[in-house]
C-alpha cells in the first residue's frame, strides 16, 4: 500500500472517529463542599475511569469566583480560583484529562453576572474581572435598562429571560462582546478548555450565543435551553446558525422518563420516529438522564431512580451525543453497565446521526434498530416472539433492557 492510500484512508477515518462523542459531567450539586477540593478528588481517578468507558469530553463546573459556592452566580471571571480549587489545581486536572484523550468543556455563565461593589446609590453594580488592568471592568450602564434593581437605566432592554439573582449583562455592548470573547479565548489558550457548555441560553438572544461562537469556534458546545418544547430549541438552534454549537436533549429526557413508567408507546412519534430532538436534529443533540439541576440534590425533575439504567440503554445507543451525569456512575452502582454499553456503542460506531428503526413501541416494549447493526430493548416484557432476527445476539442487558449484536 502506498503512502498516499494510507493517507487517504486514514483521512477517510477521522471523521466518524473524532464524530463518536461521549459526555460526562463531572460534578453535582454539592461537589463544591468536597473537602479537599473537587479538582484534586477528580484527578486522582476520573481520568483513567472516564477514558477507559470511552469518554471523550468532560464537563467542569463554572470555574470563576463566585458569591453561590456552586459557580452560577459568578463575579470575577479572571479569577479562576473558586470552591472547587484553585487555578493551579484546575489547570493540572485539565492537563491531566487531555494526557488522557479527554477534552474538558467550560461552563459559561454569562448571562448575569454579581458585582464586587455597590455604587453610590448603594446598589450592587459595580464589577471586577479580576485582572490588574480594566478588563471586565464594568458599571452599571452594562446592565439591561430593564434589570430595575441593579441597572442605571442606561444599558439597553434584556434580549431573553430576565435572572432574577443577579444584574442581567447588556450582550448588545460592543465592550461586553468583545471582552467576554477574549476571556473565552484565554480560557481555550491559557488555562485549556477545548470547549462550551453555555448555562441560561433562555436569558439572552441566539444572536449572542452565535457571536461567542463565532468569535472563540469551538469544535464542541452545548447550550442549556431548559425546556421540554423542542420546536423552541430547533429554533434555538437555527438561530444560532452553522457552528459547533448544539443544544442538551430536554424534549428526551422529559419523554423518556415518562415513558418507562408503562408509557413505552411515547418513544416513537407520529412520524414513526423517536419524540425528542434526536428525532429530529440527532446531531446538534446532547442526550442526557439527569444533571446537577434535574438530579443531584436539587431534584427539580429527576428521572425514576430504578428505571435510570434504561435510560441509559437508550441514550447510549442512539443517535445524538450522550451525556453520563456524575452520580449515576460513580455513586449509583451502575458503572459497569453504563461502561458495557458505552463500549458496545464504540465497537458499533454508532454516531450522533445513525439511524433508527423502531420495530415496536409498545405500553411494555421498546425495540429499536440501530445503523442495522444493534437491537435494544427497553421494558419488562420477556416475550418478543421473533421481532429479533436470530443473527442477533445479546451484548449487554439488566433489569428491563437489553441489546443485542449483529454476529455478523
Ligand atoms: C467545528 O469543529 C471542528 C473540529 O471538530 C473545527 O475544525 C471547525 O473549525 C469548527 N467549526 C467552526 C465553525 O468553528
Amino acid at each position: 500500500m502506498s503512502l498516499l492510500n494510507l493517507i487517504v484512508i486514514t483521512l477517510s477515518l477521522l471523521p466518524t472517529l473524532t464524530c463518536a462523542q461521549i459526555l460526562f459531567q463531572g460534578f453535582n450539586w454539592e461537589s463544591s463542599s468536597k473537602e479537599g477540593g473537587w479538582y484534586n478528588f477528580l484527578k486522582n481517578s476520573a481520568p483513567k475511569d472516564l477514558a477507559s468507558a470511552g469518554i471523550t469530553h468532560i464537563w467542569l463546573p463554572p470555574t470563576s469566583q463566585s458569591v453561590a459556592p456552586q459557580g452560577y452566580m459568578p463575579g470575577r471571571l479572571y479569577d479562576l480560583n473558586s470552591k472547587y480549587g484553585s487555578l493551579d489545581e484546575l489547570k493540572s486536572l485539565i492537563k491531566a484529562f487531555k494526557d488522557k484523550g479527554i477534552k474538558s468543556v467550560a461552563d459559561i455563565v454569562i448571562n448575569h453576572r454579581t458585582a464586587e461593589k455597590q455604587d453610590g446609590r448603594g446598589i450592587w453594580c459595580i464589577f471586577e474581572g479580576g485582572t490588574s488592568d480594566d478588563r471586565l471592568d464594568w458599571g452599571p450602564s452594562y446592565i439591561c435598562k430593564d434589570d430595575t434593581k441593579y441597572s442605571d437605566g442606561t444599558g439597553n432592554p434584556d434580549t431573553g429571560e430576565d435572572f432574577g439573582g443577579a444584574p442581567d449583562i447588556d450582550h448588545t455592548n460592543p465592550r461586553v462582546q468583545r471582552e467576554l470573547s477574549d476571556w473565552m479565548n484565554w480560557l481555550k489558550t491559557d488555562i485549556g478548555f477545548s470547549g462550551w457548555r453555555f448555562d441560561f441560553v433562555k436569558g439572552y438572544s441566539p444572536d449572542y450565543t452565535k457571536l461567542y461562537m463565532e468569535n472563540t469556534k469551538p469544535a464542541f458546545a452545548v447550550g442549556e435551553f431548559y425546556d421540554g418544547d423542542k420546536n423552541l430549541i430547533i429554533k434555538w438552534l437555527q438561530a444560532v446558525g452553522k457552528s459547533n454549537i448544539t443544544a442538551f436533549d430536554f424534549p428526551t429526557k422529559f419523554i423518556l422518563q415518562n415513558a418507562v413508567q408503562g408509557k413505552l408507546s411515547k418513544l416513537r412519534d407520529s412520524n414513526g420516529k423517536p419524540p425528542g430532538l434526536i428525532g429530529s436534529l440527532p446531531g446538534k443533540s446532547v442526550t442526557f438522564i439527569d444533571n446537577h439541576d434535574t438530579g443531584s440534590t436539587q431534584k427539580q425533575n429527576p428521572f425514576p431512580s430504578d428505571k435510570v439504567i434504561q435510560g441509559y440503554a437508550y441514550i447510549l445507543t442512539h443517535p445524538g451525543i450522550p451525556s453520563i451525569f456524575y452520580d449515576h456512575f460513580y455513586d449509583w452502582g451502575i458503572k459497569e453497565e453504563i461502561t458495557k454499553l458505552t463500549a458496545v456503542r464504540s465497537r458499533n460506531g454508532i454516531k450522533p446521526t445513525s439511524s433508527v428503526r423502531i420495530i415496536a413501541a409498545e405500553a411494555d416494549l421498546y425495540l429499536a434498530e440501530i445503523d442495522e447493526k444493534i437491537i435494544t430493548k427497553i421494558g419488562p416484557k420477556l416475550d418478543l416472539g421473533s421481532l429479533v432476527p436470530p443473527n442477533f445476539k445479546v451484548v449487554a442487558h439488566g433489569k428491563d433492557y437489553a441489546v443485542f449484536e449483529k454476529t455478523q
